[in-house]
């Protein structure tokens, strides 16, 4: 998306929300900043606290911010026994939909006693504040169960998506030092069985840090189980008592509640580290302030729980708000392309909570899909995960929206915990803009710099930047502080850099543009092209990879590969067929590259870089351009040679 093309001055005005001109939601901004520890200690009386902090905000160690010092809680308590002490003790926490169609339901009490069982397991198996848990789970109720129970007992929580390898289930695993493993016999994929236990099977050959392996009955097919060490979830239960009750343990604000693993520009995926009070005051605050749920909602959001986008707003967030969530283990299309329509119209869903990729993928399904269906129980709709182009906003706005909703477009990451530059429902909706993400949120000093860390004026692109702590901030990576330091707020001090791509307009509205580092982000699946890379070197036929993205009409971007062979190896279709499935094995079928393309030569600098502008070029199909500034580095007759060299191939 290139931001001279993006309509700046189109505003949308939903007939369903009021729309005002933002004082209100600038005001709030205003206070945040000025007085951040008098703002938030007004917001955490929204939280129980078992003791209140001595500071809400330790800067003295910046920027590892200490929110809510000395405070103790325990997040399980807020997401399950406070309701239960109240009249929601009986309102749906969950409806899960599975991928065949069966339905189950949790109210909270119910949720609560599942949780306090799971978290007895848990402590019988002497597993303690501070141990790690890893979790390997499809979407089903076993799965939030175990993230809750593990955060009672105080452990911290390690979720790896289902959808990732064993290679990559070991290698995350390995670095968080778990000491038990939660998954199940299989998952459902569009009618199949998925065999994740043999994935996680494979992975425990070398993780020597799990002892114990509980395994969730999901599709009952038949799988190994390792005696001593693999426990069927429904026997430990069986066993633990049906009427249990495990005290919550008493959480400093600042233990750590969980690690999830993202991908950043190095080979390594970063362990993102996330507290236990800041995290949940951020949790519930910018839900309610950007959706702004009723006792009445059935809020969905579609993430898998294996991505932050569950983790906080599949769990945290609506269990600790109070609210009623849909969880669909599911695809949209099986099995067929109304499935979500159906599910909406059934369960009266309210609120959905989505991405660009999947509206774009209903765009080009049709709307004779949803025209079979009643929508009208929607009230708001949301995105995230990837920029939003205006065409699709507008798709949403009209086609889903009627044009009574408001598009809720949210900005955030997997380190900031929860949404960062949104339209706020619940403070002052402002008006919208088609595919601006609008303003901050209260605590987010958002700024877009040029390379010299300067601000750039409006309309002008740069590098979005958050001068100011958050609560819902990460702690830092896992085990790695100094990495920590480096990736955020290594650029310019006092500054976390996130990565991406921004423009502010001329009346201060954010439009998100994408990453500006080696980071892909594929159907809103966030991807390290280095990642990528080492994965293909790590076959014995591949000698060098580069990997880009290429702009793709539903998923935003995919990832292309340009390799080169080791001698011995000649180019070939079956080749390529073993090297794509050498990727699902080590990474996970996310991974999957849009074409592989192998090549005599890569274009390098002199000092032996390889020339991702160059390649960036073949791929859009774009002309080279002017190669003066790189004159002294490579010889600019032997690019123009390897530049024509690739084109042809490509369009070969
Ligand atoms: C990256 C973070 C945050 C939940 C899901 C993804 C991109 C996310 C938007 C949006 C434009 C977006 C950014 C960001 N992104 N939301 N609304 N508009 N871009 O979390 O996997 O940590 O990815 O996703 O590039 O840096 P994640």
């Amino acid at each position: 998306m290139s931001e001279t093309s993006l309509p700046f001055n189109e505003k949308y005005y939903p007939s369903n929300e009021k729309i005002s001109s933002g004082e209100k939601r600038k005001q709030e901004w205003e206070k945040s900043l000025s007085n951040p520890e008098e703002f938030w200690a007004e917001k955490a009386k929204a939280i129980d606290w078992f003791k209140k902090w001595d500071k809400v905000l330790d800067d003295s160690d910046a920027p590892f911010y200490k929110w809510f010092q000395g405070a103790e809680l325990n997040i399980s308590y807020n997401a399950l026994d406070r309701h239960v002490k109240t009249q929601r003790k009986n309102k749906l926490a969950y409806i899960w939909e599975g991928e065949m169609g069966e339905v189950r339901t949790y109210t909270y009490y119910q949720l609560y006693r599942e949780v306090n069982k799971l978290a007895k397991v848990f402590k019988d198996l002497g597993l303690k504040k501070g141990d790690r848990i890893a979790v390997y789970l499809p979407v089903i109720p076993e799965l939030p169960i175990t993230l809750l129970a593990s955060a009672r007992i105080g452990a911290i929580h390690a979720v790896v998506f289902s959808g990732f390898s064993a290679d990559a289930l070991a290698d995350r695993i390995n670095d968080s030092g778990a000491k038990l493993l939660v998954t199940a016999d299989g998952s459902y994929r569009r009618g199949k069985t998925v065999a994740i236990k043999d994935n996680a099977d494979r992975a425990l050959e070398s993780t020597p840090t799990v002892e114990k392996v509980i395994v969730v009955k999901r599709t009952g097919q038949p799988i190994q189980m390792k005696e001593g060490r693999d426990i069927w979830y429904h026997d430990a239960l069986a066993a633990a008592g049906a009427n249990v009750y495990v005290e919550p343990e008493r959480m400093q604000a600042t233990d750590p509640l969980f690690i999830l693993y993202t991908s950043g520009t190095t080979g390594k995926p970063k362990g993102v580290q996330h507290g236990t009070g800041g995290y949940l005051v951020w949790a519930y605050w910018t839900l309610k302030w950007a959706f702004n749920p009723t006792e009445e909602d059935i809020y969905w959001c579609t993430a898998d729980i294996g991505w932050i986008t569950g983790h906080t707003y599949n769990v945290y967030s609506p269990l600790s708000v109070g609210v009623t969530s849909l969880l669909f283990e599911g695809t949209p299309d099986y099995p067929a392309q109304d499935r979500w329509w159906d599910i909406i119209e059934r369960h009266g869903v309210t609120i959905l909570y989505s991405t660009p990729t999947a509206v774009r993928m209903f765009m080009k399904f049709g709307e004779e899909w949803l025209n079979k269906h009643d929508l009208n129980s929607l009230r708001i709709l949301g995105t995230v995960g990837e920029p939003i182009n205006p065409e699709a906003w507008k798709w949403y706005y009209r086609v889903i929206g009627k044009e009574r909703l408001a598009i809720i477009d949210t900005w955030w990451q997997t380190e900031t915990g929860g949404f960062m530059i949104a339209p706020l429902s619940g403070i002052e909706l402002t008006p919208l803009k088609p595919g601006s993400a609008t303003f901050p949120l209260p605590s987010v000093k958002a700024e877009v710099y040029d390379e010299k860390g300067q601000p750039t004026p409006a309309g002008t692109k740069g590098f979005l930047v958050i001068k100011s702590p958050w609560p819902g901030m990460l702690q830092t990576l896992w085990k790695d502080p100094e990495r920590f330091k480096q990736t955020y707020f290594g650029r310019w001090q006092n500054t976390y850099y996130t990565g991406d791509y921004a423009v502010k307009d001329p009346e201060g509205y954010f439009w998100l543009l994408g990453r500006a580092d080696e980071v892909l982000k594929v159907a809103g699946h966030r991807i390290g092209t280095v990642e990528l890379e080492s994965a293909l070197v790590s076959h014995p036929a591949v000698s060098e990879a580069a990997v880009m993205g290429k702009e793709d009409a539903v998923k935003g971007e995919v990832p292309v590969a340009f390799v080169t062979l080791r001698s011995g190896f000649q180019p070939s279709d079956e080749l390529r067929a073993e090297l794509i499935k050498h990727i699902r094995n080590t990474i996970g079928p996310i991974a999957t590259p849009d074409a592989i393309i192998m090549v005599n030569k890569l274009p390098k600098t002199r000092s032996g870089k390889i020339m991702r502008r160059v390649l960036k070029a073949v791929i859009v199909g774009a002309p080279l351009g002017d190669l003066s500034t790189i004159e002294d580095e490579a010889s600019v007759e032997d690019i123009k040679a390897t530049y024509e060299d690739l084109r042809k191939q490509l369009t070969k």
